[in-house]
């Protein structure tokens, strides 16, 4: 199931190599043109955040407070196509025993980490296994109220993404730290190509910013809990009920950065399409049927490009 190698432009372990090397001038293939270089907030404590909502609600015998919750749910993927949960039931132990492991593998010499780059699931071994596992188990929780709350039968979701055979994988992104900050970023602005992505950010180390209002909005983690974010797929599932949201990843000088992206994805044979109920005379179908396969090769050929590639999808 993790054996998924997406390809991004930015080569993460060679990075790391410059970065160790002790460089104090980045080359200039990384330096961004100055309207896409991030802006430092002089006063972080002043800015807002991406919404937290407590999971536990949605299982409270009190069902006011779960239609709350799922509320909850519903406003964030409306306003932000981002959120952080907490208690969502994976063992923060798991957690925090798989960070460590993959803290441990960058730490590894160049030659040691370049055996293993084109298959890291096999160093991550059983703990990766079981990891995947309960935060797959906490998409499809959420993948159900993301269908009721669409007005979709609860496993609406999880079917159109091909049920058990659907596609998820992991991605762990190491940001090593860079002596000019200010000159570039550690990811480009993209959106989720997939279904949902579910991030266990670095609680030490901020980096995560959000679109948000022609805003860049940096999340601060909270301990324990993950950052969830909506793909390009529930857009267009959604009909654009809900939003992928655009995202970059900001590196400072002082701190390398670990973060684990479990991205729950359809089946790459399923066609994706938006859900009929959702399609009505005022309403009418935004976006041609793709399998994710086709949908995933325009990223691929591309790489980060903003939202570029769903609005590539819009039937005129
Ligand atoms: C990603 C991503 C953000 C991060 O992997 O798609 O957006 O904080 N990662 O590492
Ligand atoms: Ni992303």
């Amino acid at each position: 199931m993790l054996n998924c190698l997406q390809s991004w432009p930015e080569p993460v372990i060679r990075v790391q190599h410059l970065s160790d090397s002790g460089i104090r001038v980045i080359p200039d293939r990384y330096v961004k043109k100055p309207s896409d270089r991030p802006i430092f907030d002089l006063d972080p404590s002043s800015e807002i955040d991406i919404p937290v909502i407590d999971m536990r609600g949605l299982y409270s015998d009190d069902e006011s407070i779960r239609r709350k919750t799922a509320g909850m749910i519903d406003g964030a993927c409306r306003e932000w196509g981002f959120f952080q949960v907490v208690n969502h039931g994976v063992s923060h132990e798991v957690m925090a025993r798989t960070r460590e492991v993959w803290r441990e593998f960058f730490e590894l010499p160049l030659e040691e980490k370049q055996k293993y780059a084109n298959s890291p699931s096999t160093y991550e071994g059983e703990l990766g296994a079981e990891y995947s596992k309960q935060v797959v188990e906490l998409c499809g929780k959420l993948m159900k109220i993301f269908s009721t709350n669409l007005g979709l039968k609860e496993e609406y979701l999880e079917e159109a993404f091909g049920g058990e055979e659907l596609g998820a994988c992991m991605r762990v992104n190491y940001y090593p730290k860079c002596p000019q900050p200010d000159l570039t970023l550690g990811l480009s602005p993209h959106s989720d190509p997939g279904g949902m992505t579910i991030l266990f950010p670095d609680e030490n180390v901020s980096g995560l910013q959000v679109r948000h209002a022609d805003n860049w909005v940096t999340v601060k983690p909270i301990p324990n809990a993950f950052i969830v974010n909506l793909g390009d797929q529930l857009q267009v599932l959604s009909n654009a009920n809900y939003k992928s949201v655009e995202h970059r990843v900001i590196v400072n000088s002082e701190k390398e950065r670990v973060s684990l992206a479990l991205f729950y994805n359809p089946k790459g044979d399923m066609v994706i399409k938006p859900a009929e109920q959702l399609v009505t005379a005022e309403q009418p179908p935004l976006y041609r049927p793709t399998t994710y396969d086709q949908y995933r090769l325009y990223m691929r050929m591309k790489g980060p490009s903003g939202k570029s590639q769903v609005e590539s999808l819009k039937s005129t």
